[in-house]
């Protein structure tokens, strides 16, 4: 099965105009947008308008770091589905790690979410998951996955529009990646779950690695059967970081 590679930059709360005109100029320059690499900037919302600008010719899309699982109202600081999707995003990350341990991402919260996404909108979601050091230390790496896929997608019967990124909390942003191995195991295990759930369609899905992948590390993790691509923390801050993560998923 050949899927499209895909390379997500998750600015974090991170970034500035300045850093969007330099990415958007190096990205344009970059060999991957000639090579079928599908490339997405998430940048904090208010950068959003920003990136159109700089990047209005380019074939480099924009994601929403989150959205509220609500269509509008009394939700001070929120982002709605139709507000992201104004200022560009085709894709919505969701239940990444951090959002569940500090702002209240919840199980509930992020089914809810997905669903939002996938009923009431046209974008792709992006729905993360990854288990601590504790639980891979304990052996329950793919229990943790397995209800975290479960409690997400519960109510999701297409595969439509979904992607997976796999995220060990114990890789995110502390420079210990995954090996190639242990990553391919983890996502060989999410697509067999994949299978299971949504029939043959489960293979046309794209499972993403995230997790301290850097360009000297980026080429052998996107060379596993089931990486197809990946989910880029403090390198896509980097132009020529993320240009070379682009180029290695070719
Ligand atoms: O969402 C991607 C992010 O969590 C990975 O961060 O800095 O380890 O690449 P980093």
């Amino acid at each position: 099965m050949q899927r499209q590679p895909l390379v997500i930059a998750n600015w974090k709360m991170n970034g500035d105009r300045a850093l969007v005109v330099t990415m958007a100029d190096a990205l344009r320059d970059s060999a991957a947008q000639h090579a079928g690499v599908s490339v997405v900037v998430c940048p904090p919302a208010v950068l959003m308008p920003a990136w159109q600008q700089a990047a209005f010719y380019d074939n480099v899309q924009l994601g929403a770091q989150d959205a509220n699982e609500n269509s509008s109202g009394a939700h001070t600081g929120e982002h709605s589905l139709a507000l992201v999707q104004e200022a560009g995003a085709s894709m919505v990350l969701i239940g990444h790690s951090e959002r569940r341990q500090f702002y209240g991402d919840n199980a509930k919260r992020i089914a809810a979410k997905v669903s939002h996404v996938l009923e009431s909108s046209p974008m792709t979601a992006v729905l993360c998951v990854g288990e601590s050091a504790q639980e891979r230390e304990q052996q329950r790496t793919f229990d943790v996955i397995a209800q975290q896929l479960n409690e997400a997608l519960q109510n999701i019967d297409s595969a439509e529009r979904l992607v997976i990124a796999y995220e060990p909390v114990w890789a995110i942003g502390t420079g210990l990646t995954a090996s190639p191995e242990q990553a391919q195991e983890v996502h060989a295990f999410i697509r067999n779950w994949l299978n299971e759930k949504f029939g043959p369609s489960g293979a046309n899905l794209q499972i993403l690695y995230g997790g301290s992948v850097k360009a000297d590390n980026a080429e052998q993790l996107f060379a596993q059967a089931d990486i197809d691509g990946g989910l880029i923390g403090g390198a896509s801050l980097v132009p020529e970081q993320f240009v070379a993560i682009c180029d290695a998923a070719q």
